[in-house]
């Protein structure tokens, strides 16, 4: 990072300032490290003239949105959840393929904030958007949820207020490094990174509400099992295939495959698989067999970023 973190803090919040000026803000916080940090900034610039929101899409790791909110009430800022699964899984309902999916998400996102937005009066919304997103959208690897300048939508013209991004220019380490300077605590900026699409990134196939409700067991249980590890990243992905499978009395079923995917990564833009002990293995393969009953087959990904991407979509 060029500028110091103490000076990076004070550029920012003197030019979120000024660009909202009289009018006020809403924060789009979604538990990530990223939007944790803006909002933290935002909270900074303008105090009550900004509102952070947390949308609970449905697609969040077990217990966000409470976790979210008491770890933020307890820095002095008050989180609104707002309950807006059944958008998000309608507009998901359906649909497999992967940018097909990332637009619906994309989507769904800046119509809710719009609204939101537009019942608070809001004239601005401060986002996460890391130089990681910007990079990956611009190559066309994949939509970002969080990027639209970059890739031509006129955010005001389309959902009535300005982006403001004061994250833009930072990859990952430096937004951790300015996360502890700015005073959020240690399970926020030291957390893993969590995708803005949420679950939907890992579950292929259709997003349903059970077929997510399975992948946020599975990833509870490799983040539980990976703890203290120096991974990059560690998840469960849902795939979208039913493996045979046989029960203990001998009949054939088929059933769910979930891949366990744990990778170190500096930036997130190449990654090598993260080398866990065969018994740290053992332990996850077991887990999942007694906690997801419907799992017949459990996997290792081994494959580097690139070619593989870090997220299954
Ligand atoms: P991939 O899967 O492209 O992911 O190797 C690189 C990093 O970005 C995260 N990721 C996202 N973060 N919105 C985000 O805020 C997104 O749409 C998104 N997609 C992927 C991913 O978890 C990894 O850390």
């Amino acid at each position: 990072m060029a500028l110091s973190c103490k000076a990076f803090i004070c550029e920012q919040v003197e030019a979120i300032r000024e660009a909202v000026g009289d009018g006020c803000a809403i924060s789009a916080l979604s538990g990530g490290v990223d939007s944790a940090v803006a909002t933290v900034l935002g909270h900074k610039a303008l105090g009550k003239k900004m509102e952070a929101i947390f949308i609970d899409d449905g697609l969040m790791r077990q217990d966000e949105p409470s976790e979210v909110r008491d770890a933020f009430a307890k820095m002095g800022i008050a989180v609104q959840v707002l309950n807006r699964k059944r958008r998000f899984f309608d507009a998901l309902a359906g649909k497999t393929d992967p940018e097909e999916k990332r637009r619906a998400f994309r989507d769904t996102f800046y119509r809710v904030f719009a609204e939101a937005v537009l019942k608070s009066r809001a004239q601005f919304l401060i986002q996460g958007t890391i130089k990681a997103d910007i990079i990956e959208t611009r190559k066309g690897v994949k939509t970002q949820h969080n990027i639209l300048e970059q890739i031509g939508i006129d955010p005001q013209s389309g959902y009535g207020y300005q982006v403001i991004e004061p994250l833009k220019t930072l990859f990952k380490p430096g937004v951790r490094e300015v996360g502890k300077a700015a005073g959020l605590p240690a399970a926020f900026h030291q957390r893993m990174p969590f995708p803005g699409p949420g679950l939907a990134t890992r579950c292929m196939g259709e997003a349903t509400p059970k077929r997510i409700a399975i992948v946020r067991k599975a990833c509870k249980i490799v983040e539980e099992e990976t703890k203290g590890l120096k991974a990059f990243q560690c998840f469960a992905v849902l795939l979208a295939d039913r493996p045979t499978g046989v029960t203990k009395t001998g009949r054939r079923r088929d059933g769910d495959a979930l891949a366990v995917r744990c990778v170190d990564s500096e930036n997130a833009i190449s990654a090598e698989p993260t080398r866990l002990s065969w018994q740290r293995l053992m332990k996850i393969r077991d887990r999942i067999l007694a906690e997801i009953p419907t799992a017949t087959k459990v996997l290792y990904d081994l494959t580097p970023k690139p070619p593989s991407t870090i997220e299954y979509i």
